[in-house]
């Protein structure tokens, strides 16, 4: 088989990888993707990270068998736990993964006060606190653990009531003083964006890390021989760990959502 026909192979603890899947499809239309999804073991974000290692490990191997050529680890958590791993086990494998988009978030506004949400584990791990070192004297950085967010993506809820609420009393954590911008550190969150910005303000400017990875992807494919151009339009094929038909529903649902 041509090397270059082979997938791209995205994988998530959930749901919430198929935000950083649109911005692939947006960069590189002609690729095949494979989205393999471990909802069944989700939320991967309060677990242990040797864990989620183990789980990351293999789920990115089952992609490869799989005949990914590559693999995007479309999770900030999955990709605290195992991407450096991962990178000795398979140093030819074009392998990219999440980091929270802090850099474009100070570089907009330097000084200004940003808040990072991602999952308790992302928040804790040492590849968090270097980025935060890195970037600790020019904004004031705040981490806000959010557990408990991506179960309402699992759910298909985006806009309900109940995540208002959540949202509102994650955000009073805060105090009054005003914030200028807010991070998604977590795959899932970009699908609550609406709802996010409703309640922290319209004043509040939103960053997403999907894009880069997506930019970097590309950077890697190109540089490797490997990116596909030309084939007219790829295909996207889901693969979930809980295999159900509402789950595949929701992954179809996800990837159209605007
Ligand atoms: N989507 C994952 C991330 O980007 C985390 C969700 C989970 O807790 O499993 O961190």
């Amino acid at each position: 088989m041509d090397e270059k026909a082979r997938p791209v192979g995205v994988f998530d603890s959930g749901v919430g990888g198929i935000s950083v899947l649109r911005e692939l499809i947006q960069q590189m239309p002609d690729e095949d993707y494979i989205y393999f999804g471990d909802s069944q073991n989700a939320p991967y974000g309060t677990q242990d990270p040797e864990q989620v290692r183990q789980l990351t490990i293999r789920n990115v191997e089952y992609l490869m068998e799989l005949g990914a050529k590559s693999v995007v680890v479309a999770c900030n958590t999955a990709t605290s736990a195992a991407v450096a791993i991962l990178r000795k086990m398979y140093p030819e494998l074009p392998l990219v993964g999440m980091e929270p988009a802090i850099k474009p978030a100070v570089l907009h506004k330097p000084g200004s006060r940003i808040v990072v949400m991602a999952t308790p584990m992302t928040l804790r791990q040492e590849k968090f606190r270097l980025l935060l070192d890195r970037y600790k004297e020019q904004a004031e950085i705040i981490p806000l653990p959010c557990p408990g967010l991506m179960e309402f993506i699992e759910r298909g809820d985006l806009e309900g009531e109940d995540l208002r609420q959540y949202l509102t009393e994650l955000f009073q954590q805060l105090g009054q003083k005003p914030i200028d911008g807010i991070v998604l550190g977590c795959t899932h969150y970009p699908f609550a964006r609406r709802m996010i910005q409703e309640v922290a303000g319209d004043q509040v400017k939103i960053f997403d890390g999907g894009e880069g990875t997506a930019r970097e992807m590309k950077r890697r494919l190109k540089a490797a021989g490997l990116l596909r151009e030309g084939s007219g339009r790829g295909k996207v094929t889901f693969l979930n760990s809980r295999n159900t038909n509402e789950e595949f529903a929701l992954c179809e649902q996800l990837l159209r959502q605007t």
